[in-house]
């Protein structure tokens, strides 16, 4: 028998259906409750609201579960690739070799960019936050390719842009570093895989036999499979809202770069660093900063600590931290700031404080000492977790198209004045 879940106000009983998900995850279906009850609910921050049903990923905060497409972030970060990974959560399955070898070459194909986009670079200034950059180029595609904004755009015509997405992503990154360093940007190497492509336009200077460390290639790679999606977060939530407009796949994409750059969202792994820096700088006495962390009339908390939805630990650092350790052991990296770091972990590991609070260290906490480790400069790391996200944003935006999802439009309580009559000034 199907459950319901019922719903008493002002003695008048209501009932709703109960949805049940693949994993046995539960939900009351209100799609009616406004037209049977005349209330809404309240729900701050929807945290504790469905916004869809969808087949692309899973977590579990208490069990610290994550899977793409049914496969774990375990399984997947450790014999998959970023592109293949890409193609489960866009197309659904994992590809063939035929497939994944087209779907490559066909993101190949498109990873030059219109000599164009160095005019609307070259309007940013320096001083420009890449984050700005990106959001800026990518959203500018829509103006070199015009027939994106066609709502009812044919499926061959979705994955045309869905392959520029993933092309021109790198590109456009690369690029808004070059203008904030003030180099010549680098066109892209299509002889070199994914991520060598995009560390060699990110590093090579002028007239450079640049060459790429694969060691860095491969913990690129794997930090890009586990930023790749992460179901409803507040990125992703703009991707779709924004996309529900029908609104074409690179403003949607856009909007979500601009809602990742926040530092409660993607935001979090730059402020990680900047915290372990600030520490340094102060001396490096890690149990001062703890106190500080500790003291409720203290402003200073540990950022990259405790997840909205990861209860116990985040699935994706114990991997993260794994790639640290072996990636700055393999290049030798010897980094102050990332002894602060690990004398962190080891008090919000065993300390009552932060176990209670659920404070354990994030994805964002190991993130940025790994593109730290990597050369990345540090406000291009959020720039790094768009380039991991962007399958994700996509797959999600095409998922929600392909299902014909109404326009978002959430409801609110009104707190503000109740009916007034209008008074000219000159009577008031
Ligand atoms: C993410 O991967 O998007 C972040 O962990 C934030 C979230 O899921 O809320």
């Amino acid at each position: 028998m199907a459950k319901t879940a019922e719903l008493i106000i002002d003695g008048k009983s209501y009932k709703f259906p109960i949805v049940e998900g693949t994993e046995g995850e539960l939900g009351i279906d209100i799609s009616n409750l406004l037209e049977e009850t005349g209330a809404v609910t309240l729900d701050f921050g929807y945290k504790n609201t469905g916004a869809t049903k969808s087949a692309i990923t899973f977590l579990d905060g208490d069990k610290g579960i994550l899977r793409y497409r049914g496969y774990s972030i375990e399984d997947l970060a450790a014999k998959s690739s970023f592109l293949e990974v890409s193609y489960l959560l866009i197309f659904g399955e994992l590809p063939t070799q035929d497939q994944l070898d087209k779907f490559s070459n066909d993101i190949k194909n498109h990873t030059m960019v219109h000599e164009d986009i160095k005019k609307i670079l070259d309007g940013f200034p320096s001083t420009s936050h890449p984050m700005g950059v990106l959001a800026s180029l990518f959203c500018a595609q829509t103006a070199f390719y015009p027939e994106s904004l066609d709502p009812n755009r044919s499926s061959e015509g979705v994955y045309l842009s869905i392959v520029r997405s993933l092309a021109k992503m790198p590109t456009f990154a690369a690029w808004a570093y070059k203008n904030e360093v003030g180099h010549p940007v680098n066109y892209p190497d299509n002889s070199l895989d994914y991520c060598s492509r995009f560390l060699k336009m990110m590093f090579a200077l002028p007239a450079e036999n640049y060459s790429v460390d694969p060691v860095v290639a491969n913990a690129l790679d794997k930090l890009l499979i586990l930023h790749a999606d992460h179901e409803q977060n507040c990125s992703t939530s703009t991707v779709r809202i924004v996309g529900s407009s029908k609104a074409s796949i690179y403003s949607s994409i856009s909007a979500g770069i601009n809602a990742l750059w926040g530092p409660l969202h993607g935001g979090a792994n730059q402020e990680v660093i900047l915290m372990l820096e600030q520490i340094k700088k102060d001396g490096g006495d890690t149990d001062k900063w703890i106190a500080k962390a500790k003291d409720k009339n203290d402003p200073f908390r540990l950022m990259g600590f405790g997840h909205r939805v990861y209860k116990n630990f985040d699935p994706r650092a114990k991997i993260i931290k794994k790639a640290a350790d072996d990636v700055l052991e393999k290049l030798g990296v010897n980094d102050p700031t990332l002894e602060i770091a690990m004398k962190l972990e080891e008090v919000a590991l065993r300390d009552p404080y932060f176990i209670e609070r659920k404070l354990y260290p994030n994805v964002d906490f190991y993130s940025g000492i790994i593109y730290r480790a990597l050369g990345i400069p540090v406000d291009m790391f959020t720039v790094m977790f768009a380039i991991g996200r962007l399958p994700g944003w996509i797959s999600q935006w095409k998922e929600l198209r392909e299902n014909k999802e109404p326009i978002g439009r959430p409801r609110q309580i009104y707190t503000g004045q109740n009916h007034r009559q209008y008074i000219a000034i000159a009577k008031r």
